[in-house]
């Protein structure tokens, strides 16, 4: 099991799975659901490196580290601490 932390919250979901419906119950807003509208930008705090690749559209838009789409990527594994600012 991976772990997503969002603040004084988490969710616990399968390794290798997609963070949007578990980010979306921890709290973070979603728009486009596909990787253009930025809404659901985040700061990965911790555990980074435990997430899939970045996406085709996520590196479209430039996005670099620690910040991620949550709408376009997986968690592969471990622990994963994100803030939304
Ligand atoms: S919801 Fe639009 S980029 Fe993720």
């Amino acid at each position: 099991m991976a772990r997503i932390i969002l603040e004084d919250k988490e969710k616990y979901i399968p390794d290798d799975s997609e963070l949007r419906d578990a980010c979306e119950e921890l709290g973070v807003e979603f728009g486009c659901k596909n990787g253009f509208c930025r809404t659901c930008e985040v700061t990965v705090l911790e555990g980074y490196d435990n997430l899939s690749p970045l996406s085709e559209n996520e590196e479209f838009i430039g996005l670099i580290k620690p910040r991620r789409l949550m709408c376009q990527c997986k968690i592969l594994k471990g622990t994963v601490k994100i803030k939304i600012e």
